[in-house]
């Protein structure tokens, strides 16, 4: 195992440890929150512990019924007790870039309805300035795909369609949009207002700058240690 995925191992199983019985849980996704869900079912089914989960992607649904974890939509509570989700990268004040693997309009719903959401993270993701290592990825309607890259480009960003891997043509989100990758070389200079452009962007269904959302961050370091960090 690498030092990165030990960094994720031990912070996904940290998080685990803040769960208690009776909480509703944000379940996010990608690969530090696939060893959150998993602690969390090995807890379900080791100690009782008595949750139910609200996950933010069909890949995040799919593992937690799997780990034989209690699930429940957004129709059905209107608060959650504590979520957890990973990024990609996590700045001073812990505002984020999310959605590398195409899940942050459900992670933005899932997240805003949490208090607190914890951002769980290795190391790696740590930045003094978002945007220095990874792209904000914009979902976008696909026939709205040249107004919103023409509009990306007047932003400063270089626009790049997210294609997919495993299947001829572009990555298709769980809501059926596509995904924009709007790289910002240099870095982006103001975080909020292209938060505000891109979400007065027609075509745009939203993106992954999750600025002000996290109010506590746990960092899962190399050696397997675990730092708790708030905003600066
Ligand atoms: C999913 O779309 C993302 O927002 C992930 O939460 C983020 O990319 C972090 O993923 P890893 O934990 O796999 O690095």
């Amino acid at each position: 195992m690498s030092t990165q995925e030990a960094g994720k191992r031990a912070v996904g199983e940290a998080a685990a440890q803040r769960v208690t019985s009776g909480m509703k849980v944000g379940l996010g996704t990608g690969s530090t929150a696939a060893y959150l869900i998993k602690a969390l079912g090995r807890r379900v089914r080791e100690e009782g512990l008595d949750i139910i989960g609200t996950p933010t992607s069909f890949a995040a649904e799919r593992l937690a019924r799997a780990e034989g974890i209690p699930l429940v939509t957004l129709d059905a509570i209107e608060r959650l007790d504590i979520a957890f989700d990973g990024a990609d990268e996590i700045d001073p004040g812990l505002n984020l870039i999310k959605g590398r693997g195409g899940a942050h309009t459900r992670e933005k719903i899932v997240e805003s309805l949490a208090d607190p959401f914890i951002v769980i993270a290795d190391s790696t993701k740590l930045v003094d300035q978002l945007g220095t290592t990874a792209p904000v990825p914009v979902e976008v309607l696909p026939m709205a795909l040249g107004p919103v890259t023409r509009r990306l480009e007047k932003l400063g960003a270089r626009p790049v369609l997210r294609m997919a891997k495993s299947k001829d043509g572009p990555v298709v989100s769980d809501q059926g949009f596509w995904i924009v990758d709007a790289y910002f070389d240099g870095g982006i200079s103001d975080a909020q207002a292209l938060n505000e452009a891109l979400l007065h962007t027609p075509g745009v269904l939203d993106h992954g700058l999750f600025l002000g959302m996290a109010k506590r961050g746990l960092i899962g370091n190399p050696d397997g240690s675990v730092q708790e960090v708030v905003p600066r």
